[in-house]
């Protein structure tokens, strides 16, 4: 096993249950000291319990690793910027950090209270915000940091009961594309990991056998990949069971229709020539919209 992590330092939230367990273990058997955050809730994020993370540090402290407990919650910004300092002051940096914490309150759109759609948004997306905000100068300052967002595939390609959960999943990815750019100078890498697993999360959405083949520790290589000294930095990898993929967020050649009274009669029947993937790029910034757009319309436009 490779000592790549030795002498860094991560923070995993929601790191006392499933996924966030698994990761910090694995980072953790790789030389990392891990901050080890939950906040002990039940999986629609009520209650709490100092438990969870203490367990889970003592795994970790027992397999010989160094490891400290935080049970703030990610939603709380005085809490995030107590964990980052608590952090800083045992170890003196942090350079990773694992956005991992996370509820579900599942209904339809139809069926569901506006509280249970912002409390989800407020858990994934505002407590991603408030984590990579508290650790962003510091990787600033020392020139380094990873940072990994968890979407899922409930946000890259939609679930039915779960607007909430990937309305704010998706969110996230957007987070990272502009986080990606903004940090590259400082060597911050920016990713997002889309996991399945078998965890109280999914206990009841999959079936029984699959839940058997989905162990949350076959994700984990993937977090250590998009969290690596090597890392890549805007990409989107999916994890289960041993399965890893990409995803992205593509623009396609599309046509050019013009402005013109008939435009939308053109488009709907050239709708599926603009949708067509052939020939689809992963721009590198929201800018080459504008630089596909434009240089077509002016070469239309000039040749009347
Ligand atoms: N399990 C899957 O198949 C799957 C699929 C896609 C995405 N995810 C994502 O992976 C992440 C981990 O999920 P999991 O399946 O391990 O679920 P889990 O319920 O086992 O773990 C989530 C942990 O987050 C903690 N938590 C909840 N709210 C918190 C808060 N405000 N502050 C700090 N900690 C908090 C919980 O106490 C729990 O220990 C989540 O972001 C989830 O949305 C999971």
């Amino acid at each position: 096993m490779s000592n790549e992590f030795k002498g860094q330092v991560a923070i995993v939230t929601g790191a006392g249950a499933g996924l966030g367990r698994a990761h910090a273990l694995a980072l953790a058997a790789r030389g990392a000291r891990v901050l080890v955050n939950d906040l002990g809730a039940a999986r629609d994020g009520t209650g709490d319990s100092t438990g969870a993370a203490a367990a889970v540090v003592a795994e970790i402290v027992a397999a010989g690793g160094e490891a400290l407990a935080n049970t703030g919650s990610v939603t709380d910004w005085d809490a995030v910027q107590a964990m980052v300092a608590q952090a800083q002051q045992a170890w003196g940096r942090v350079d990773v950090l694992v956005n991992n914490a996370g509820v579900l309150r599942d209904a339809s759109f139809a069926k569901m209270a506006l509280d249970d759609f912002r409390f989800v948004m407020e858990v994934h997306l505002m407590g991603a915000v408030h984590c990579t905000k508290a650790v962003w100068p510091l990787m600033q300052a020392q020139k380094y940091g990873r940072v990994l967002m968890t979407t899922s595939s409930s946000g890259l390609y939609g679930n039915f009961g779960q607007s909430n959960y990937g309305a704010a999943k998706m969110a996230l990815v957007g987070l990272m594309q502009t986080l990606a750019l903004e940090g590259a100078k400082y060597d911050i890498r920016v990713n997002c990991l889309a996991p399945l697993a078998a965890t109280r999360m999914t206990a009841d959405v999959l079936p029984e056998a699959l839940l058997q083949a989905l162990r949350p520790e076959s994700v984990s290589p993937a977090m250590l990949v998009l969290v690596g000294p090597d890392a890549p930095t805007r990409t989107i990898l999916c994890a289960g069971a041993g399965s890893f993929e990409a995803a992205h967020i593509t623009l396609t050649q599309g046509a050019w229709i013009g402005t013109d009274a008939l435009a939308p009669e053109q488009l709907a029947a050239q709708l599926a020539q603009v949708c067509d993937p052939a020939g689809q790029m992963v721009p590198g910034s929201g800018s080459q919209q504008a630089e596909h757009e434009v240089p077509r319309a002016l070469a239309r436009l000039a040749g009347g």
